[in-house]
């Protein structure tokens, strides 16, 4: 192994927090699918408990699989996607650069900006100080369903779920962490829908979805897609999810695009542009 894929290694694993046994739960973290009795009853006495300094977790049962392959939420890990996703990004990123693919790379829904920062992280292993890595999110979650336009987000209720909403001022606190937050680094803050129409990107090398929702999706592939040089890479996180997957077949369709999807794991797939 070179020092680069040695550091890019460690990397990886450092932001999936594979490193380190997953901990147990905080019982206030992942309340929303309590009912709001239940989600009071909850706050109270964790608020009571930090009183006295205790917490109040939940011990769980997650394997190394389900760890590397990105099916858990995570507690301190800065990216969720996993392990298998990251070597995909790694993979993509590298081809990029040996092939000269013209254009930045960009991340759609970032949460803690752990794909992001891998991506940075990359492009500083190979000494690239020429390309962008774009950090787009609302940093606030995800929006509240738009049914009338999107019916395929009609039942979707991420947009509850707090431990999906992280501020920029976290991200780029994770980013300084690993001493890869600079110039080279550009944020987009907003809803895609407003955000990437006037985005300052001009080509991209690397796309990679993560929004979960339909409209999410189709924001970002509508608007990001045509700026895909060729030899670029269309990553997509969330396939396994009906409404991105709906969104991504859709476009695929009403573009003619025929390179063929390749599966990274239970739900990441992507294609190179022709
Ligand atoms: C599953 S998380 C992303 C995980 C991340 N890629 C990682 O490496 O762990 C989804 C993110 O998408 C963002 N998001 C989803 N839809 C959005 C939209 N329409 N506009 C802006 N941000 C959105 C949320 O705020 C959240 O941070």
């Amino acid at each position: 192994m070179t020092p680069e894929q040695r550091y890019l290694e460690l990397l990886k694993k450092t932001l999936a927090f594979t490193l380190w046994p997953e901990p147990p739960v905080p019982i206030e973290t992942f309340d929303y699918h309590r009912s709001p009795f239940k989600r009071k009853m909850a706050s109270l006495l964790s608020r009571l408990l930090a009183h006295w300094r205790l917490r109040l977790v939940r011990e769980h049962s997650y394997g190394n699989e389900q760890r590397e392959e990105g099916k858990i939420w995570p507690l301190y890990a800065q990216t969720m996607v996993g392990l298998k996703r990251l070597d995909n990004l790694q993979y993509c990123v590298e081809i990029v650069l040996r092939d000269g693919v013209d254009g930045d790379l960009i991340e759609t829904g970032v949460w803690r900006g752990g794909s992001c920062i891998f991506m940075r992280g990359i492009l500083a292993a190979y000494g690239d100080t020429t390309r962008k890595v774009y950090v787009a999110d609302s940093f606030e979650g995800l929006p509240a369903p738009d049914p009338g336009k999107y019916p395929a987000d009609q039942s979707d209720r991420l947009y509850q779920v707090k431990y999906l909403a992280v501020s920029q001022a976290e991200v780029e606190a994770n980013f300084a962490k690993y001493g890869l937050l600079d110039e080279q680094v550009v944020f987009l803050k907003g809803w895609f829908k407003d955000t990437l129409p006037r985005a300052e990107v001009q080509k991209l090398a690397v796309l990679r979805l993560d929004g979960d929702m339909y409209e999410s999706t189709m924001d970002a592939l509508g608007n990001l897609y045509p700026k895909l040089s060729p030899g670029g890479f269309c990553i997509i996180d969330d396939y396994a999810l009906t409404g991105c997957c709906a969104a991504v077949d859709d476009f695929r369709a009403s573009e003619g695009i025929s390179e063929e999807m390749q599966a990274v794991d239970w739900t990441g797939v992507y294609w190179r542009k022709g």
